[in-house]
């Protein structure tokens, strides 16, 4: 079999970046669990340092670049090179689609029809009033650059032209990659992260979805595989996430950063395995087989062992947080276990491994069931904080928050089941699932919060809605201290639904955006792909509806600030995701099964 190769910006998941909410808080009563870096390294160089000039212009590229060894100053003696043979045999997820009547095909097709109108008038807005920036701006016509203003939404969106058949589009933007300068950027830092997934993936993703007859995207996702590799240069080879790249050309030394979200450190993987299967070169798989090795060694040592929490010591390699979700800042961090599991064809069990470890403390402690109104079967994916107590003990105290970055675990655990023969598995992908779906059917506007919080059931069988139990909670969450005492709890309940606009069985909506994210849709396709249930198309219709109901503008779509609201604002945002991956699954939910086969590519 032909090994999976993957579709890059397919594959990019999004880490919720809001360092306000997030509160380190570590116990010190604990020893901190060191991971002394064993990987084989040069000494450092003994290269005399230079005296640094003290600025460097934008266009000062190559002479700045002189001032480093050209090898770096930790450079690797010998890499780690990618697992070789023949591919394991990996089970086949896509399910046999049904046959269709005429009628439900033309349903489908109107359907389709209408996603791809959508992209159209939201790249048209992007052409027209953004070409070559990042993003378009929405509500007023202009135009922003947020990741480093390489284009990121013309390379983050190539694949998806490819697969919608815009082929003239797709020739157009690639002529245009010339325009493109890697070497260079007005931004101080460099989000490592950020450039993998939406630059990376997305000329990798392109390059393969386009059958490999564009060399142009290989050339570009070479270029910042290049550009990114001199993040790498550390004592420990762990990546600078947030990259100074000025100081790096200067010459400066570096080391990685003490507070490292995980995500952005365990969620290159992918990318960089695939630039070195399609160059040959093995310093991009070497560059992140060490910090795979590095999570993997730590996994069992964390306050919740089988997890990572959100925040790690990259330069010590200390795993010390105490906050752990699959949420934001965390997320893709377990996405990418199985998707690098089929992407290196099986041959190596140390992605199963792992996350086969991860899934104990998740299905235990992190999703849940919520008590809904209708007593639906469904789990969201929540959150906890551990700790272990001096004398070895661990405390767990769970939160029942969901959050709209966290749907990607339906379609992680769906994939997971099937893969790594875990059938029980299947049922739970497909209650996450349904919890998204769930959150999307039971608001105002149809769409679902960024984040939010239910009554958790006290444990995953039984759970009878309590309406009692919701009244006091959100009258303990809205207390109206000029209520009449004579106010029953019910009235009051009343009152504190209707000033926040709550719908039944949430507790609290804390983050009332959408901002055109795409976990939900992602998931609900892989479901659908996996089992071919058509009630999943449907949802997916509904969903689609409601997004375009209130996010189009004149010029492309736009992120909202309150989804509880009649007619929600806008935000002047549009994120290079919307045209990469959320309208992207939404056709591919639409169309024929060999379009995004997820048996041929890793999404
Ligand atoms: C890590 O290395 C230091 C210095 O070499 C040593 O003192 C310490 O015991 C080591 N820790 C572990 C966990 O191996
Ligand atoms: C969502 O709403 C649809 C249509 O009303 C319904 O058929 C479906 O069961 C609902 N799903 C969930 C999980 O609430
Ligand atoms: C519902 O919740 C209330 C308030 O916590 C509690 O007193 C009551 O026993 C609960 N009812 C049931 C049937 O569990």
């Amino acid at each position: 079999m032909f090994p999976r190769r993957k579709t890059g910006s397919l594959l990019a998941a999004f880490v919720f970046i809001a360092t306000f909410w997030y509160f380190y808080n570590a116990p010190p009563s604990i020893q901190p669990y060191v991971d002394n870096f064993s990987g084989k390294l040069k000494p450092a160089s003994t290269e005399p340092e230079k005296p640094l000039p003290t600025t460097l212009s934008s266009g000062e590229k190559s002479t700045a670049a002189l001032k480093r060894p050209p090898s770096g100053y930790y450079p690797v003696e010998s890499f780690i090179s990618i697992p070789t043979g023949e591919p394991v045999k990996i089970a086949k997820l896509q399910h046999a689609l049904e046959t269709e009547t005429s009628d439900t095909k033309a349903e489908r097709l109107e359907r389709q029809a209408a996603v791809k109108a959508s992209f159209l008038h939201s790249w048209t807005g992007y052409k027209k009033h953004a070409w070559l920036k990042d993003e378009v701006t929405p509500v007023k016509a202009g135009f922003i650059n947020s990741f480093s203003g390489w284009a990121a939404t013309l390379v983050d969106a190539l694949d998806t032209l490819w697969m919608m058949g815009l082929k003239d589009e797709f020739e157009d933007a690639i002529k245009a990659l010339d325009e493109i300068d890697f070497s260079t950027t007005e931004a101080e830092d460099i989000n490592v992260f950020e450039t993998t997934i939406r630059y990376l993936g997305g000329f990798l993703g392109a390059y393969d979805i386009s059958h490999q007859q564009y060399p142009k995207l290989l050339e570009k996702a070479t270029e910042v595989g290049e550009l990114l590799y001199g993040a790498f240069d550390t004592p420990n080879r762990m990546p600078v996430t947030r990259w100074k790249w000025k100081k790096a050309k200067l010459g400066e030394k570096q080391e990685a950063s003490d507070s490292t979200l995980i995500a952005e450190l365990g969620s290159l993987t992918l990318e960089f395995t695939r630039l070195s299967q399609l160059t040959n070169d093995p310093k991009y798989f070497d560059a992140i087989q060490r910090i795979s090795d590095a999570i993997q060694k730590a996994q069992s040592h964390t306050h919740l062992p089988g997890m990572w929490a959100v925040m790690v010591n990259a330069a010590q390699l200390t795993f010390r947080d105490s906050s752990f979700t699959l949420g934001g800042m965390a997320d893709s961090l377990y996405e990418y276990l199985p998707k690098q599991h089929m992407l290196l064809g099986g041959l190596t069990k140390q992605y199963q491994e792992m996350y086969e470890l991860s899934m104990e403390p998740i299905k235990k402690h992190i999703f849940f069931k919520p008590m809904t109104p209708d007593n639906a079967e469904i789990l969201v994916s929540g959150a906890v904080r551990a700790s272990t107590t001096g004398d070895g003990e661990l405390r767990v105290s769970k939160e029942a928050k969901g959050q709209h970055l966290g749907c990607f675990t339906g379609g992680m655990v769906g994939i997971g089941a099937k893969i790594f023969d875990r059938p029980e598995d299947l049922a739970i992908a497909r209650k996450l699932v349904d919890g998204c779906i769930w959150a999307y059917n039971h608001t105002q506007t149809g769409i679902m919060p960024e984040i939010f919080q239910m009554m958790p059931c006290p444990d995953k069988g039984n759970c009878e809605w309590n309406e009692t139990l919701w009244q006091s909670t959100i009258v303990g969450d809205y207390p109206d201290h000029s209520a009449p005492d004579s106010m029953t709890l019910e009235e009051k309940a009343k009152n504190a639904m209707k000033d926040q606009r709550l719908p039944a069985g949430f507790t609290d909506i804390m983050d009332r955006r959408y901002i055109l994210r795409p976990e939900a849709i992602e998931s609900v396709f892989i479901m659908y792909r996996l089992t071919g249930d058509k009630a999943l198309q449907d949802a997916a219709w509904r969903m689609f509806n409601a997004i375009e109901k209130y996010t189009k503008t004149d010029i492309a779509s736009a992120a909202i600030k309150d989804m509880t609201m009649e007619e929600p604002p806008k935000d002047n945002r549009m994120e290079s995701f919307w045209l990469a991956e959320t309208l992207k699954y939404f056709y591919a939910i639409f169309s024929d099964p060999d379009i995004l086969d997820l048996d041929e590519f890793v999404l």
